[in-house]
């Protein structure tokens, strides 16, 4: 079969592990837009970003950093496929019991490891919630890209990048957007980074590098339909104090208009705008030379 039949649909869901869930509470409910969904215990937080029950999940534990990627199929037999294709590898790969569903609210999943120890979680059947209790932001004045296009998009850092690219293409099957090897910063590391897409498009829903820093995620990022949001959150963080990893900028590949703070664990949190949809037909693989068309600057201090 080819592999791109066995592509999945979307990322659905990102879950981390964190001591910090008061934190977490206020920098995604009140600086970033998204609503706490009824699935939220003492145990996780649960947040919701459009009509799916939920997209970004904080459960209680001590890694401070991404703990599980949800990857959504369409339904039962493609997913049957997957795992066919998984085992198939020599990849272990086991299915989760009907509680576990139950608190992802999905209808049937499949665990397995990536070389960094993050499990990804192939599912389909994500609860959806009645359209008389739609996605309500307490700040926000638009609406969160996702539905279809799923939760966002993530920066893995990858102790080796050949291991991790292999089990992202050829084991998951998602397929090649572009490269970019650039400078960090102007005079400074290069790095090379490989994107990566799903089948509805996103311009990349996974991107993979090796980066110097003690966490297995670099960034995650998540989209706003209108660019108003971006601006308005920008003055939030500032607002707030937040630590800014890069200000706004643009990037070239997937031409994300974004900013990037440091999130309660310490790794990133891109918020952006604009990112492209990719239409299989028409794609051509390129590699660029640079991270940012412009701005991305580290800020030189928080209070300006
Ligand atoms: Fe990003």
């Amino acid at each position: 079969m080819n592999l791109d039949q066995l592509t999945p649909s979307s990322l659905g869901y990102f879950v981390f592990k964190s001591d910090k869930l008061a934190e977490w509470n206020t920098f995604l409910k009140d600086l970033v837009g998204l609503q706490l969904s009824d699935k939220s215990s003492d145990d996780q937080l649960a947040f919701r970003m459009d009509k799916q029950e939920q997209r970004i999940i904080i459960e209680k534990g001590t890694a401070n950093d991404l703990s599980a990627v949800g990857w959504e199929y369409d339904n039962d037999q493609s997913l049957n496929e997957i795992v066919l294709h998984i085992k198939g590898k020599g990849v272990e790969i086991v299915k989760a019991d009907q509680k576990f569903c139950e608190s992802r609210g999905i209808k049937k999943a499949y665990i397995c490891t990536d070389p960094d120890g993050v499990d990804h979680e192939l599912y389909y059947g994500a609860s959806i919630i009645p359209m008389n209790d739609s996605f309500k932001s307490d700040v926000l004045v638009g609406q969160f890209l996702a539905d279809r296009f799923g939760a966002g998009h993530y920066v893995a850092n990858a102790e080796n990048v050949e291991m991790s690219l292999n089990f992202y293409r050829n084991v998951l099957c998602i397929r090649l957007s572009d490269y970019i090897t650039g400078e960090v910063f102007p005079g400074g590391p290069v790095l090379e980074a490989t994107f990566l897409h799903t089948k509805t498009g996103r311009h990349h829903s996974v991107a993979c590098a090796s980066i110097p820093i003690p966490k297995k995620l670099h960034h995650f990022m998540i989209e706003y339909e209108n660019m108003n949001d971006v601006g308005l959150a920008f003055d939030r963080f500032k607002k707030a104090d937040t630590p800014f990893f890069m200000e706004l900028g643009h990037h070239p590949n997937d031409q994300m208009f974004s900013f990037y703070v440091q999130t309660p664990d310490g790794f990133g949190l891109e918020i952006g705008w604009g990112g492209i949809i990719i239409e299989e037909d028409n794609w051509e693989v390129k590699t660029y030379s640079q991270l940012s068309d412009w701005g991305h600057v580290e800020p030189r201090s928080n209070d300006n």
